[in-house]
């Protein structure tokens, strides 16, 4: 027996549920590529790309996911031989290196772990060890992410651009905020960020297939001289005057149409609003896992709490399987939960809220990993989703 029959509830870091307005707007025949308003169309996204962003560099749109973001950033820079620094944070700055190593760029990780964010006074140290008498250093590049998808670890990148300017270090800073842009404030121009890189389909609500990179005018120009620039991801290209150069090639006309949906969902209820609503329902995830975590046998990933942040919650399951949580949820009920990746892989599952969620889905999706604990015996401090309750009922103000 289930009780699954009715709309599912995807709770995966992505991609997220795309609102029915975006769906709706992609549902439509197809347009020149020529001329019309599909011209105007890229400019007003390249725009609202960069606003949100916060950036007045420019910003690139390309048909990829968030890996071809990836190489798009790295081969816009760097040369064979660079040397570039990694800070580790959970896995996906590690798969950002790992694509530059395999380009033959030379990594070094600033070792961090699955638990913590990276630290600013370590980056400040190790940049300081780095740097050379006129002020330069042997690092090109430093890369991180905002937000660690499969650790559920937040870093500050103000203070990790701090660190760097402390530092007096002159290497690019690299942000992939994949997992954030959307969600979070991310403050390109104020925090020295050079290249920042995302993906449409989590905190966008836009189906997979669109990639974006910013970049300042510092990263521009270090760009001209850059040697892995290939025909496809090259800015130079795409700044090319003639629309089909900016997607280098056919645009993804319907996908466009669902980000632009997606983007005026966004600005209508107001970035400071959704960043709130992120916050508040993070916060009411957050709140339930406290409570189960009594029981001894459910725990927080991300130790320091003002390190966990506000897309996805990664929670360990000590001694009792992940996979027959996230079984019975989906099975059971309809709720699809995140597993754990890398070296949670078989630890720990995932609950994700960014994007296109509201109370009622955040709340069932508590409500019914409760009846699972329950259903499957797994020890568990009671009162989850009334913790989530009291949370928002003291915070949504009538
Ligand atoms: C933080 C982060 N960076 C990069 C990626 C890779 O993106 P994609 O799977 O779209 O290639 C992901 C995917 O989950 C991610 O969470």
């Amino acid at each position: 027996m289930s009780v699954r029959a009715g709309r599912e509830f995807l709770a995966i870091p992505g991609p997220t549920t795309v609102p029915d307005e975006v769906l709706r707007a992609m549902h439509r025949p197809a347009v020149d590529i020529y001329a019309g308003p599909l011209l105007a169309l890229t400019d007003s996204l390249l725009r609202d790309v960069a606003r949100i962003f916060n950036t007045r560099g420019r910003s690139y749109i390309y048909i990829s996911n968030g890996h071809g973001a990836w190489e798009a950033a790295l081969t816009n820079v760097l040369s064979k031989g660079d040397r570039i620094l990694v800070l580790e944070s959970g896995r996906f700055a590690i798969g950002w290196g790992d694509a530059a190593r395999r380009m033959g760029v030379e990594v070094e990780v600033l070792k961090g772990d699955m638990r913590r964010a990276v630290r600013p006074a370590e980056v400040e140290a190790r940049l300081k060890a780095d740097r050379k008498a006129d002020g330069g250093g042997t690092f090109k590049a430093i890369l991180v992410t905002q937000i660690d998808t499969a650790s559920g670890v937040v870093n500050d990148i103000a203070a990790i651009g701090q660190a760097i300017r402390a530092a007096g270090h002159d290497a690019l800073l690299m942000v992939d905020a994949v997992a954030s842009l959307g969600c979070m404030p991310f403050d390109m121009d104020e925090w020295g960020v050079d290249v920042a890189m995302s993906g449409s389909q989590k905190g966008l609500m836009t189906p997979p297939g669109l990639a974006f990179v910013a970049a300042s005018d510092r990263a521009r120009e270090v760009h001209r001289k850059a040697g892995l620039r290939t025909p496809y991801w090259d800015w130079t290209e795409r700044e090319g005057d003639l629309h089909y150069q900016k997607y280098a090639g056919t645009p993804p006309e319907h996908l466009l149409f669902g980000l632009r949906q997606a983007l005026d969902l966004l600005l209508t209820e107001g970035l400071e609003n959704v960043f709130r609503r992120h916050y508040l329902l993070a916060e009411a995830v957050r709140r339930a896992v406290g409570a189960w975590a009594e029981g001894q046998a459910i725990g927080f990933n991300i130790i320091e709490p003002s390190e966990r942040c506000n897309t996805v919650t990664a929670v360990l399951l000590n001694g009792h399987d992940p996979e027959a949580l996230r079984a019975y949820c989906d099975q059971k009920c309809g709720v699809i939960l995140g597993h754990g990746i890398g070296e949670l892989s078989g630890k720990a599952f995932r609950v994700a809220h960014m994007g296109h969620v509201n109370a009622p889905m955040i709340m069932g999706t508590l409500s019914v990993i409760e009846i699972a604990l329950g259903a499957l015996g797994v020890p568990h401090g009671k009162g989850g989703a009334q913790a989530a309750i009291d949370w928002l009922s003291a915070e949504v103000k009538a």
